[in-house]
């Protein structure tokens, strides 16, 4: 009988560490719900760093202004693993995923993996007809880091916002703290179940009409309640003129800082016009879209006029660093 729903669980963690633990405990709740799941370790594939040619994107603008053009993809694509992981991850309908955290933030094996998304952007292909539908699928994040919140500031967050890309609807996060050996959340029984209970959440968002799904992490966690993250910062003027006093550094909903009533914590007062950025919303990511086309643009108009200088900074060379072997 084939299972209703499919869970991956992506550790970028070590071998027996303690992300594979946390991802263990949630996966194993899933498949006793029923579900059929699997558990990569991204230190087993072969995952190149993005070029960052932007070739991908330039076939899919081509492509929306001349359908009958061939979308061949990532540069990269026959050159390692990830062509066929994405694929993997494309058949299921609920993501966990664990990353452990160096200087503050998720390790550079994570970043690579999710930085190599932008060719498989889901909006982006399905606008262009190269995927027919969304699976609509669901994330639960953790973090785990050997210390606490104060040195995992970013961890969470830039978990978070490699979401956008990946095209993943995060239901759920939580942040693994003083764990820094092999084995070390056992220690902490209470977190170890925070991670089934994660699991719990993940089956329950799966089994929740898409249009109906929501949040089912703590509700007090964080300070922007439209994604829970903790970085608010006062904000600037965008591109085309929009400035909010403070905005989410991971959704980009903008307001005003206050103290919630419920709470007496700090928390993002979002403005009735705060949305507008929410890149959790499609409309509004075309609008960055229009950002990226604008400023293209000008580039081009201008490529003329520094021609020369261009050329001068390319044959300008220094010394390197040579390795001998
Ligand atoms: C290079 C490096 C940097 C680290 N930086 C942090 C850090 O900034 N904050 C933190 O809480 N833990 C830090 N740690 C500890 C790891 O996050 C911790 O060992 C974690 O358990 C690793 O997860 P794993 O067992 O799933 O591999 C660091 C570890 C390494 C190797």
């Amino acid at each position: 009988m084939t299972a209703r729903h499919k869970v991956m669980g992506i550790n970028a963690g070590m071998h027996n560490g303690n992300g594979e633990i946390a991802l263990k405990a949630a996966l194993k709740v899933l498949e006793e719900r029923g579900a059929e799941v699997k558990l990569i370790n991204l230190f087993d594939y072969d995952i190149l760093p993005c070029t960052g040619c932007e070739g991908c994107t330039m076939q899919m603008g081509a492509i929306a202004q001349d359908p009958s053009k061939e979308y061949k993809g990532c540069v990269l694509k026959d050159r390692d693993d990830v062509d066929q992981l994405v694929a993997e991850l494309h058949t299921c309908n609920g993501v966990l995923i664990a990353a452990p955290t160096y200087d503050l933030a998720p390790s550079s094996l994570y970043l690579r993996f999710a930085q190599r998304f932008l060719a498989y952007e889901l909006s982006f292909l399905i606008k262009i007809g190269v995927v027919k539908e969304n699976p609509h699928t669901v994330a639960g994040l953790i973090s785990v880091g050997g210390s606490m919140h104060d040195w995992q500031t970013l961890a969470l967050e830039t978990l978070q916002a490699s979401m956008f890309t990946m095209s993943l609807q995060v239901v759920d996060r939580y942040m693994i703290q003083r764990s820094a050996r092999p084995g070390s959340v056992l220690t902490f029984p209470e977190q170890v179940e925070r991670c089934k209970q994660m699991g719990e959440h993940i089956w329950e968002a799966m089994e929740t009409p898409v249009e109906e799904r929501g949040w089912l992490g703590d509700p007090d966690d964080g300070v922007c309640p439209n994604c829970h993250s903790s970085l608010v910062y006062p904000g600037d003027p965008h591109w085309d003129g929009i400035e909010f006093p403070y905005e989410c550094a991971v959704c980009g909903c903008g307001g005003s800082l206050g103290i919630s009533e419920r709470t007496g914590k700090p928390i993002l007062q979002i403005a009735e016009n705060g949305h507008i950025r929410d890149r959790f919303i499609d409309e509004a990511r075309a609008q960055h879209l229009n950002e990226i086309i604008r400023t293209r643009i000008e580039f081009f108009q201008k490529q003329d006029s520094i021609k020369d200088e261009y050329k001068a900074y390319r044959e300008m060379q220094f010394p390197t660093v040579e390795i001998t072997r």
